[in-house]
């Protein structure tokens, strides 16, 4: 299976112009498995919840999600993809995953980083694992890679790969994503975004240095800082499902989980 990444440089409130780049992009990935940034298809620094609300699609009924799928379709592609939802007057900071029988699912961030707090309400749907046939597959969005149990629990919920749009601004992600891996067992694609804005007195610079990553830890591709860029490496899935660490050490029944509260 040939799992990949997009690493964009959005343009803020430039949705035509980002989705149209972004499928472009993904036209000539040779992939089963892409994911996108976060907040690809407006970019990130919003001023005002107002700007969020403005900017924000249904889903799936919005324009962004209706070209994804289309896209999926017509690629026999599975697509991970960050963009602001707009639920009623709420905003929330989502993922959608299509495939190419249309729309599967979508994930509301759980952990808002930041400014995001004025922005968008705080994920309030489960954490899902969804089988896409070769693979089964857990999303979580940017700053949730912090909070350690969220990759836990997708893992204890099976998931083989971490799909993990991104806007990182922080530089610890890249690192942290390879214990997150060993210590589950799984792949990870984090796909990020480069550039600046500056939309308010504080500028922002996202990191690039999108990556995937295998069941041990390895790097099997990491990407530059500053260039635009694609990238899908062929796996095997079923690196992820075997939890024997030795012979007599497995990676979830030797929780001693009595002990963590
Ligand atoms: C982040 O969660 N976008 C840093």
């Amino acid at each position: 299976m040939k799992i990949g990444f997009l690493q964009t440089f959005p343009i803020f409130g430039k949705k035509t112009e980002n989705l149209d780049n972004a499928i472009l992009m993904m036209k000539e990935l040779n992939a089963n498995l892409v994911v996108l940034p976060e907040l690809f298809n407006t970019g990130y620094q919003f001023t005002s919840k107002a700007e969020a609300v403005a900017l924000a699609e249904m889903i799936p009924e919005g324009q962004t999600t209706r070209v994804l799928i289309n896209l999926a379709k017509e690629k026999q592609l599975y697509i991970v993809a960050g963009l602001a939802e707009r639920e009623n007057e709420h905003c929330y900071n989502s993922a959608v995953l299509v495939g190419p029988h249309g729309f599967i699912g979508c994930y509301r961030k759980l952990h808002l980083f930041y400014n995001e707090k004025q922005w968008f309400e705080p994920g309030n749907g489960e954490l899902a694992v969804y089988d896409i046939g070769q693979a089964r597959i857990g999303i979580m969005i940017c700053f949730d890679w912090f909070f350690p149990e969220v990759t836990r629990c997708l893992a204890l919920k099976g998931a083989d790969i971490i799909c993990h749009p991104a806007n990182l601004v922080l530089p610890y992600c890249p690192q942290a994503m390879i214990t997150r891996c060993i210590e589950n067992r799984v792949f990870a694609i984090t796909a990020n975004r480069i550039g600046t804005e500056k939309r308010s007195e504080e500028a922002l610079s996202f990191i690039g240095t999108s990556q995937i990553l295998g069941t041990r830890g390895e790097v099997l591709y990491r990407a530059a800082s500053d260039q635009v860029e694609s990238m899908a490496v062929e796996i095997d899935p079923n690196d992820a499902r075997n939890k024997q660490i030795t012979l007599v050490n497995h990676l979830f029944n030797d929780r001693r989980v009595k002990f963590f509260m």
